[in-house]
């Protein structure tokens, strides 16, 4: 594997920053400083240092997201650009993105290659709370609110589970689903006879979107962040 390749799963920094780190002799290779990021290691048995501190290979790796409109949340696409482009050379072959989030919409998108939480966090037996702020192309009428609070009928074998409704504005609420069929929020809307013409996912369980974060950037969860995400 490459050496910058190593240090960025390592999770000390970006691949462009541990370019330069590495061009400028913060990293030692089996006690010798080397300059070149292309150099091939090996992984498991060379001792990789950066800034005289071992490094060690994360098997998991997470990753918080403010998705922004225009991309789509898959590994890959022929035609479309994909969060995991966003990512360019920081992002790990195995990492995907933890539940789909429209090519339309923006906000939280957790990515790991940990397939085991993914699984916890989308299981429908599992009722994860996704919470959503919807702009409405029509004020929300109580009406329409009780029915998406009871459930309703989307097309589906079964009415959606109750919903959590809270008005934050004019035309905008904040819609908590603890399920995740396809494009289930704006179906819902619609169901009940309104319109959702901007939507933002801004929590998953019990991560919740960064709003510090640029919108297409992506930092590392911390370690608070980490503990809360389990289900
Ligand atoms: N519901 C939708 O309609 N779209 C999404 O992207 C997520 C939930």
């Amino acid at each position: 594997m490459r050496l910058d390749k190593f240090l960025c799963d390592c999770g000390v920094g970006t691949r462009s920053r541990l370019k330069k780190d590495i061009r400028s002799g913060l990293v030692t290779v089996n006690g010798v400083l080397t300059t070149q990021a292309d150099r091939q290691i090996d992984e498991i048995n060379d001792r990789i240092c950066y800034n005289g501190r071992p490094c060690s290979y994360e098997k998991y790796i997470y990753y918080l997201m403010y998705k922004p409109t225009g991309v789509v949340s898959a590994t890959e696409d022929k035609r479309e650009k994909t969060v995991l482009d966003l990512m360019g050379d920081d992002a790990r072959d195995d990492l995907f993105p933890v539940g789909r989030l429209d090519k339309d919409a923006e906000g939280l998108m957790l990515i790991t290659n940990d397939g085991a939480l993914a699984h916890e966090l989308l299981s429908p037996a599992k009722h994860v709370e996704k919470e959503y702020e919807c702009r409405l192309a029509y004020p929300l009428t109580d009406e329409q609110k009780a029915r998406l609070e009871q459930g309703v009928d989307i097309g589906e074998k079964e009415p959606t589970r109750p919903a959590g409704v809270r008005r934050a504005g004019d035309r905008t609420i904040r819609l908590t689903i603890t399920e995740g069929k396809f494009h289930q929020v704006k179906r819902m809307l619609s169901a009940v006879g309104n319109e959702v013409i901007y939507l933002k996912r801004v929590r998953m369980g019990g991560l919740v979107l960064d709003e510090g974060l640029a919108k297409g950037s992506y930092r590392r969860l911390t370690e608070r962040e980490m503990e809360r995400i389990r289900v």
